[in-house]
């Protein structure tokens, strides 16, 4: 017998405060949990990802598409920044969301906004220092974020491994009762992180945007293989990198995988994090080295 797939109903979107947790209040009565994606739209397989891993842990799946202004700096692509709102719903529902929290501006930062969050120490490195208030951004629209959905479980792309580990510092520290959830990165076959930068890149600029993934696969076999000098070994990440023509490196550091200090030694748990622009678009990426 032929068994009918049937399509997935479209989601809830809910465009307001009262909307969303109008929405969310009913699971909440039945005791039901709640998964949550925050993203930013122009969404992929990373983030069809992140949605049926949700899908799959919990009740009732929340997905939030907002870019958010605050965490882009003044030169940066906060206007271009890719909006397709019907394809992302879509996408949405099929990946198996019940609902998509999708804000304005106004209702995310009213006229007169002035609270947010910082996580110091974590803030003003790597990422941070080379796009100053971007993690304050991040941290300020997460906490809303979180407070408005109330989610059991939130689920982030080890991609951003920056990010991952500044949202699980500060929900830790302010005892918010989501549980954060670092997924694996997704990449194209030919080894390239998924991003919704990556839309950005001209097929002979993704070629060389290919020069981190394999820089990070280079250190990983030289770990593996026994290598154990720090300094060696982040001398070859950004060498490997800067030796592709058209690629300006920003950084590529081995650092400790929870804290992200500075390393002499190795140590049991190091993350190799890189990042580069080519052409006008930035690329990051990063590799989780564990001793054996
Ligand atoms: O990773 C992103 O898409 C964004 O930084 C996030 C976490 C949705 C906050 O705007």
């Amino acid at each position: 017998m032929t068994q009918r797939i049937q399509p997935s109903p479209p989601p809830v979107v809910a465009e307001t405060l009262a909307e969303i947790r109008a929405s969310i209040v009913d699971s909440r009565k039945v005791g039901k949990s709640i998964g949550f994606v925050p993203t930013m739209g122009a969404l992929h397989a990373g983030h069809v990802s992140l949605i049926e891993r949700a899908r799959s842990e919990c009740d009732t799946v929340v997905v939030s598409i907002f870019v958010n202004p605050t965490q882009f700096g003044p030169n940066e692509d906060f206007q271009r920044y890719p909006r397709p709102r019907e394809l992302d719903l879509k996408i949405c529902g099929d990946a198996g969301a019940d609902i998509v929290f999708y804000p304005s501006v106004d209702v995310m930062y009213p006229v007169g906004y002035r609270t947010f969050v910082e996580v110091q120490g974590l803030s003003d490195i790597l990422e941070g220092a080379i796009r100053p208030g971007h993690f304050r951004g991040v941290a300020t629209v997460v906490t809303k974020l979180f407070m408005i959905v109330l989610a059991d479980r939130a689920y982030f792309g080890q991609k951003d491994y920056q990010q991952q580990l500044l949202i699980r510092t500060m929900t830790t520290e302010l005892n918010i009762p989501t549980a954060v959830v670092t997924c694996p990165t997704l990449r194209d076959p030919d080894g390239m992180a998924m991003s919704s930068r990556n839309a950005y890149l001209s097929p002979e600029e993704r070629q060389r945007g290919l020069c981190l993934s394999k820089a990070l696969n280079l250190v990983a076999n030289q770990v593996e293989a026994g290598e154990r000098d720090i300094l060696k070994l982040q001398r070859q990440l950004c060498e490997q990198m800067a030796a592709t023509t058209g690629i300006s490196v920003d950084y590529g550091v081995i650092v400790d995988a929870r804290t992200l200090s500075e390393l002499t030694e190795a140590v049991p748990e190091m993350v190799a994090l890189v990042a580069a622009r080519v052409g006008t678009t930035r690329l990051i990426d990063n590799r989780v080295l564990r001793l054996a």
